[in-house]
């Protein structure tokens, strides 16, 4: 019988489990209520980046306040946003110079598939039969009803089922269990092909996208591609006119190494939608970065983005953008996160010795770790065991949050977790988090495999 606080008025995410009193948080730490610090392994959900407490963000979100709060985007602008859209531009690949700050990365999904639907009708006409959006299972997108049929994980999405339209899904470069038994590279590269044909069976005049993550988050922690992946996807996009979208949501803004994800294959996407981390966790946020010609087509066309919530481009979200985006550039957290994660990723092969650890994965600061009960057969615990919930609580009581995942293998079965520290993590805060994290699941596999 789990005991769970008095929640009061307030909706927890749930009342059977029994969440902890966040009180404060400082650098890469989180303190409860009795004073206890963690270790924040996930940065949250993966946007703590530049770590708890910081002053200057806080700081510079109090000048726009006492200036300007609000002033509703439909009839005014506002220097705060023309501010942070200059810098999330300039940290983003060349070519994509337009940028919609939103406040959520549900709401940047949203915005992408409006943008892309409109730019075919603006550039074709009304006529234009481009509007279906393929995405993959094994994916996550957003809570929202739009996003949900996008998404491709069966476990969140099955209850709303009956509510969203649902857009066709190739599988994910799941090698580790590859969904066509095929081994890299004699594969080549089943998964990333499987997209031209999923296009070429639709008809390539009603596909509009293609929208994915880099490196899957949330849903397959850590999940990364072979190195051939991206460009070819890249390549199927352009070949049919369909408009790549990457959902850099997780894997943006420094995450794993670089400015973004898909740069390391120097692919360059034709949006990207941010969130999460471009704020660094001090005030809802969320973007979404275009191609120019996507925004001139717009410009000479009807000129108006169909599109648009209360607090899109808001001063205080913009005034954190800009203070995390130049506090990561001047405190060269990017690079942090390449040489913290190359540390980060040689130290964790030393899980391996731990009988469930079935795959470690992940590029930067983004670590993924798969759960098994047998590393050989990779077959995984049965999902009333909960696995992934009992690594994860094992290592809070070791003092280290991670971010654990279900349902990898076929929406039901299958254990993982993220460690994801903030880009501000140093060498001892590394190796720390891994002593941490070994003892966590040695201890969950005691458990695990003596049958609880
Ligand atoms: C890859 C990805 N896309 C979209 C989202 C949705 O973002 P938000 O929760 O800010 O709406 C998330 C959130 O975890 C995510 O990880």
């Amino acid at each position: 019988m789990v005991c769970v606080p008095e929640y009061g008025a307030m909706i927890p995410r749930s009342y059977k489990t029994a969440l902890k009193k966040a009180v404060r948080g400082e650098g890469i730490y989180l303190f409860d209520e009795d004073g206890k610090a963690y270790i924040d392994g996930c940065s949250g959900a993966l946007l703590s980046s530049v770590g708890h407490g910081n002053k200057e963000i806080a700081d510079a979100i109090y000048k726009q306040l006492t200036s300007l709060e609000f002033a509703h985007p439909s009839r005014w602008y506002n220097e705060a946003t023309m501010e942070a859209a200059k810098e999330v531009a300039s940290f983003a690949p060349e070519g994509l110079n337009y940028v919609w700050l939103v406040s959520g990365g549900s709401e940047a999904i949203e915005s992408a598939l409006k943008l892309a639907r409109q730019y075919f009708i603006e550039r074709d006409g009304e006529s234009s039969s481009k509007y279906v959006m393929i995405a993959r299972w094994n994916s996550y997108h957003g809570s929202t009803i739009g996003t949900m049929g996008l998404a491709g994980s069966m476990a969140r999405r099955r209850t709303f089922y009956p509510l969203y339209q649902d857009y066709p899904k190739i599988s994910s470069h799941y090698c580790y269990r590859c969904p066509y038994g095929l081994s890299y590279p004699s594969c080549d590269i089943r998964c990333a092909h499987s997209l031209e044909h999923e296009i070429r069976r639709i008809g390539a005049q009603y596909v509009a996208a293609f929208v994915a993550e880099p490196i899957v988050g949330s849903t397959v922690g850590g999940l990364h591609p072979p190195k051939e992946y991206w460009p070819i996807i890249r390549e199927i996009c352009s070949k049919y006119d369909v408009l790549l979208i990457a959902d850099e949501i997780m894997t943006g803004i420094g995450r794993t190494g670089a400015n973004f994800c898909l740069n390391h294959w120097n692919v360059i996407p034709d949006m990207i939608c941010s969130a999460k981390a471009l704020s660094g966790g001090y005030s809802p946020v969320g973007a979404l970065i275009a191609k120019d010609e996507i925004v001139e087509i717009l410009k000479q066309g009807s000129g108006a983005f169909q599109h648009g919530h209360t607090y899109n481009a808001n001063p205080a979200t913009a005034a954190a953008v800009t203070a995390t985006l130049r506090l990561i550039q001047r405190e060269k957290l990017v690079e942090n996160a390449r040489i913290q994660g190359d540390r980060f990723s040689k130290k964790l092969e030393s899980l391996y010795n731990i009988p469930i650890v079935g795959e470690v994965r992940g590029m930067g600061l983004m670590r993924g770790v798969e759960i098994v009960a047998d590393q050989k057969t990779r077959e995984a615990f049965p999902s009333s065991v909960n696995a992934a919930g009992v690594a994860t609580g094992e290592c809070l009581k070791q003092g280290l949050v991670v971010y654990p995942g279900r349902g990898q293998i076929d929406g039901v079965e299958g254990d993982q977790f993220l460690v994801a520290p903030p880009l501000i993590v140093t060498e001892n805060e590394i190796d720390e988090i891994v002593v941490r994290l070994e003892k966590g699941l040695r201890a969950a596999s005691e458990k695990l495999l003596s049958g609880l």
